[in-house]
């Protein structure tokens, strides 16, 4: 089959979808595919250099606004034109964030009747913005933790005054844990919402919920057995995510098979209550009791060297090229 791959983009997670991109087109070629690169914000010659290398990394320091091509939106209109004109079978999307994560390249695909891998445009919405995602949760009875969204930083001062901290302060619309905060006490919380909003327009304040975190890959409506991460700082922050050896992970989660069960029951709901299609990554904590609280569904995981869904996958006996090869049929079953 003649797959593009797309990879890039201009969201802050763009380092982490070159090195997924870069591996899911080595597994694609592996598996006997025709395999194209494009990022949607770069330009012809800049595409042409990205399918002469695969030697994308990811630097450790939270991405700065600076260094994004954030002025290069119009790009995706002409980018998906080339796509549609390569007449490709599929696009395997390897974008994480903004634009590739929350539905507007699914919607631009769809309106240009190209298939393409993961959730459709309205699970992609959904699943990234962690307001709306709560609240279909919460309506399904899942358990979320309890919090307020701010539009605005001066909003819910009244709310603001009656928490226990710690509390979490996060920006409604990122990943990779970029602009997030754990604060211990109010005189902090000001600081912390400010670097919320320079993210997003809508910031979610939180308990934090003490307890260990774990993880629930789905892949074809199943779930992978869990992982559960032990990062270094105490937080599972941005290096902690992407530098090898930053975290240490167990996979199977020593875990009872009640909890194990429950966890996976849970993160299949919180997929299905959102829609997704094909494969998802469900983010628990789990409290001192080991009950569990969803974070989020990431409709777009990370597929990196030290990536969860690969890792979850590998436990379950399925290397990284058939984890590739089966999101690939799925796609295809649209
Ligand atoms: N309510 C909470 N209680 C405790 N820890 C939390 C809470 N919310 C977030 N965290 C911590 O911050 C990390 C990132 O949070 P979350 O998964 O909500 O955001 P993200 O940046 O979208 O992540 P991803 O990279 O998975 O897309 C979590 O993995 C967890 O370690
Ligand atoms: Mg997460």
């Amino acid at each position: 089959m003649k797959i593009i791959v797309l990879m890039g983009g201009d969201s802050a997670e763009r380092e982490v979808s070159l090195v997924s991109g870069d591996q899911i087109a080595r597994a694609l070629t592996a598996n006997g595919h025709e395999v194209i690169k494009i990022d949607p914000s770069a330009t012809k010659d800049e595409q042409t250099a990205l399918n002469a290398t695969e030697e994308h990394w990811i630097g450790i320091q939270y991405p700065e606004f600076d260094f994004l091509p954030l002025h290069r939106g119009s790009l995706y209109l002409k980018n998906l034109l080339i796509i549609k004109r390569l007449k490709p079978d599929l696009v395997f999307i390897a974008l994480h964030g903004g634009k590739g994560e929350n539905g507007i390249v699914q919607g631009m695909l769809d309106a240009a009747d190209i298939p393409y891998t993961g959730s459709g445009r309205l699970a992609s919405t959904l699943a990234m913005e962690k307001d709306i995602s709560k609240f279909f949760f919460r309506k399904a009875n899942l358990p979320v933790p309890r919090g307020q969204v701010l539009d605005r930083p001066q909003a819910s001062r009244r709310y603001l005054k009656k928490i226990t901290f710690p509390q979490v302060v996060k920006p409604n619309d990122q990943g990779s844990t970029i602009g997030l905060s754990i604060v211990d006490n109010p005189k902090d919380m000001e600081k912390a919402i400010g670097l919320a909003f320079r993210y997003s327009s809508k910031v979610i304040v939180e308990e934090y919920i003490a307890g260990r975190e774990v993880t629930v890959a789905i892949l074809k409506q199943r779930p992978f057995p869990v992982v559960e991460i032990r990062p270094k700082h105490g937080l599972y922050d941005y290096e902690c995510k992407y530098k090898e050896g930053m975290s240490a992970y167990q996979v199977p989660a020593e875990l009872d098979e009640t909890v194990t069960h429950k966890l996976q029951q849970l993160a299949l709901k919180a997929h299905t209550v959102l829609g997704c299609r094909g494969y998802s990554r469900v983010d628990f904590r789990l409290d001192e009791n080991n009950q569990p609280f969803i974070l989020e569904v990431n409709t777009l995981p990370g597929m990196t060297g030290t990536s969860l869904v690969p890792k979850a996958a590998g436990a379950a006996g399925m290397n990284f090229n058939s984890l590739v090869e089966t999101i690939v049929e799925e796609a295809l079953k649209k």
